[in-house]
């Protein structure tokens, strides 16, 4: 069987920058290290006024078909996986592939298009459509082109005011890859959850405490359900461990319980015994408080370990890097993290070819996903291409009255608010206007 995967890949990051130690941190009274350390977030990307996720999905697919020599006929299917969609009929792909016909003079008119809507999850889910899609056979020798885009914002005051962001993904679903294979096996954890929602409003509804414990439970029952199919999973068999990062301090917590759960029963927790004993049963504890009490004392202690830290330090913090700059991207965020720890990897020459991710997508209401991938042998010519560093330095850096602009210019419920854009558009679709939506 051909393997099926992710051939390219290309980012486009909202152009305007707020520094969230510096510039946002002092005006909500805040200390920066919350942000620096706790959040784990230094900046977040925002769209300038000629931006929304049509432009930044259509600019990042643009870039990536331009140097893979592709043509609208060589595409099959186009799907755009987003929470930030403005057309409840008429999916976001017909706008992108819209733009890219006017710029590649083809067009994409035998494709199939479509939107993936389950917040955060549903760029994973675009991809898993195209994988089936290619695996069934109805492919007809063409790829797919996966778009994750997204405007995250949330209203001012509002927690998640911290780990806004905007930017897209662009991906190319195709037999014999050159970034990563896909596995066949999947873990799911899904159960319907109210702790992050947008009935018809712009701005999300959040319980933030309880979306971090909603993330840990769904996450945990994908792993265990993935495990129950394909193997019982153990922290060395992963280069890299990519997992969806609303912001790092997420992916943190996360880390820390995939490690204790992945080194029960082996000779990671021999090793350990001696240092911080062995992982607390349920079974050894009378009641379920006393048990809860004892892991919660054992995942302290684990922390602090070396054997963890390292591990930690090799495959889960340099999945961290763009996003720590770039806020949450929402659906695009897991592909990012996958992208950043390619990248890290090739500037530290280590070469991954063979060697296998863990990746974990999640989405609110909610669901996560588990899947594994194989790094393939042109991954680093691929991850070579990419501009990610120069585009996240050529950002507008905004003042904290000029982010206010900037929000309210992308509230659909303010009307046209009169100021100009912070950067110069340059060999890109810009966004016209509301009234004029086919103009990009
Ligand atoms: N130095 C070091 N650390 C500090 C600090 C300081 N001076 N001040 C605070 N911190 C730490 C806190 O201890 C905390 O860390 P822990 O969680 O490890 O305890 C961290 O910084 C954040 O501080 P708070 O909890 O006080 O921050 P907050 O009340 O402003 O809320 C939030 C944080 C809940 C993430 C909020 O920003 C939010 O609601 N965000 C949107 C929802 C979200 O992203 N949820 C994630 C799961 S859902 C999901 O993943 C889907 C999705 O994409 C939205």
């Amino acid at each position: 069987m051909e393997p099926v995967g992710i051939d390219a890949v290309e980012v486009w990051t909202g152009k305007l920058k707020l520094d969230l130690p510096d510039t946002f941190a002092p005006q909500k009274g805040e200390d920066p290290d919350k942000y620096r350390k706790g959040i784990g977030l230094v900046g977040s990307s925002f769209p300038d006024l000629h931006e929304d996720i049509v432009t930044m999905g259509a600019n990042a697919a643009k870039r990536l078909m331009d140097r893979t020599g592709l043509t609208p006929e060589d595409i099959g299917r186009i799907d755009v996986a987003t929470e930030s969609a403005f057309d409840n009929s008429k999916p976001v792909s017909t706008y992108v592939a819209g733009c890219l016909e006017q710029y590649f003079d083809g067009e994409f008119r035998h494709a199939n298009k479509g939107e993936r809507k389950f917040a955060c999850v549903a760029g994973t889910q675009s991809i898993d459509d195209a994988y089936n899609w290619i695996r069934a056979g109805r492919n007809r020798g063409r790829a797919a082109l996966v778009i994750a885009t997204d405007t995250a914002l949330y209203a001012r005051g509002d927690p998640g005011e911290a780990t806004q962001g905007a930017g897209a993904v662009a991906m190319l679903i195709d037999e014999d890859p050159d970034l990563v294979e896909i596995s066949t096996e999947q873990g799911y954890g899904s159960m319907d959850e109210t702790d992050f929602l947008k009935p018809n409003q712009q701005f999300p509804s959040v319980d933030g405490k309880r979306s971090v414990q909603v993330y840990l439970s769904r996450m945990r029952e994908a792993v265990e359900d993935f495990e129950s199919v394909a193997w019982d999973l153990h922290p060395d068999d992963f280069a890299s461990v990519p997992f969806h990062t609303p912001f790092p301090g997420m992916v943190r917590k996360a880390a820390l319980l995939g490690y204790r759960h992945m080194s029960r029963d082996t000779e990671i927790e021999d090793a350990l015994a001696g240092e911080i004993g062995r992982q607390p049963r349920e079974a050894d504890y009378a009641s379920r408080e006393a048990y809860e009490e004892a892991i919660s004392e054992y995942t302290d202690a684990l922390k602090q370990t070396e054997q963890y830290q390292s591990w930690y330090d090799r495959t889960i913090e340099p999945t961290l890097t763009i996003s720590r700059q770039v806020g949450n991207w929402y659906t695009g965020s897991v592909h990012i993290a996958r992208i950043a720890a390619l990248q890290y990897a090739a500037e530290e020459d280590r070469n991954l070819a063979g060697e296998k991710l863990l990746v974990g997508s999640y989405g609110s209401g909610a669901q996560a996903e588990i899947h594994a991938e194989t790094v393939q042998p042109n991954w680093e010519t691929e991850i070579a291409q990419l501009n990610v560093d120069a585009q996240l330095r050529a950002r507008y850096d905004l003042s904290y009255s000029e982010y206010e602009q900037v929000h309210d210019s992308h509230n659909h419920e303010k009307g046209t608010v009169d100021i100009d854009d912070f950067t110069e558009p340059s060999d890109e679709f810009v966004f016209t206007g509301w009234g004029r939506m086919n103009e990009r």
